[in-house]
């Protein structure tokens, strides 16, 4: 497999403002730099099923994704989310492709849950295509529409986004894993960021609840990674040229490492 691949996540929260993560991903791809994109897009979701007037309900903080929802998710995520990105991508001087988990047999699921409807936890990944692609220079765009079996039947599954960013990068040994998100990386109780994380870290920090939301998924994703991938990082994409700065500086954001590296 070829090495010093970059796996990016773009947050649905920073995607739209007219930050510079577009343009520093084009010059990322200029320079050779292998990079690969995974966006979510939750808020979009969301705002589609309530124009659509899809109830959407909750178990213990979690979307329960049925049939209908499903569809949106696939429509919106697979659909308008990934086009967009491809097409300011593509605007921005980059040559895009977006794919959703489900192409080239990328992405099975597991149903853990039922009660959550449609919703897969990420099982196996065969990165065939996603190395194809960047392999003949293409920057691909990926959205967590996986695929699995739900009571027997095969379907669509939706999947959490920082998952799937950090079991590509796993799969593709990438050198580098990134989240974009809205804050300065993972903060402490004062509001300052935490530079530095090891495994035994986020588990004290979730436990103290100065970890939550939208922190749980990202953190745990990194742990995940961080056993395989040398840098795994969560940092502010809503900062001009965040992600070209943390090839050249590496200033802010949260590296989470291993214990044995902490
Ligand atoms: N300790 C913490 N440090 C920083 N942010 C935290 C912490 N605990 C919870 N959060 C929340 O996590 C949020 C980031 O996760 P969120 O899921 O909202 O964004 P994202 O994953 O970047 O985007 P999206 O989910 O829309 O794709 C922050 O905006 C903040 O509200
Ligand atoms: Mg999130």
């Amino acid at each position: 497999m070829t090495g010093q691949i970059v796996v990016v996540k773009i947050g649905g929260s920073t995607l739209g403002q007219g930050d510079t993560s577009l343009a520093d991903l084009v010059l990322l791809q200029k320079r050779s730099q292998k990079v690969v994109v995974v966006h979510g897009g939750g808020g979009e979701v969301s705002s589609w099923s309530s124009r659509l007037g899809i109830q959407s309900t909750f178990i213990a903080g979690l979307r329960v994704t049925n049939q209908e929802e499903l569809h949106v998710v696939t429509a919106v995520l697979a659909g308008l989310v990934n086009k967009r990105l491809v097409l300011e991508l593509n605007n921005a001087g980059g040559t895009a492709v977006g794919i959703a988990g489900v192409d080239g047999g990328l992405i099975a699921a597991d149903v853990m849950n039922p009660a959550l409807g449609f919703v897969g936890d990420v099982g196996r990944v065969k990165p065939r295509l996603v190395s194809a692609l960047l392999d003949a220079g293409f920057l691909p765009v990926i959205s967590p529409v996986c695929y699995g079996k739900r009571e027997g039947v095969r379907t669509l599954l939706n999947v959490n986004a920082d998952d799937v960013a950090a079991e590509i990068a796993i799969a593709l040994r990438a050198s580098r894993l990134v989240y974009l998100t809205d804050v300065p990386g993972v903060l402490d109780t004062h509001k300052k960021v935490l530079p530095r994380l090891s495994t035994t870290d986020v588990a004290r920090l979730t436990q103290e609840g100065i970890i939550r939301g939208g922190m749980l998924p990202k953190t745990r994703a990194c742990v995940v990674a961080s056993q395989i991938v040398k840098e795994t990082r969560i940092i502010d994409g809503t900062t001009q040229h965040a992600l070209l700065r943390e090839f050249d500086d590496q200033v802010g954001g949260t590296s989470i490492v291993r214990d044995e590296l902490a």
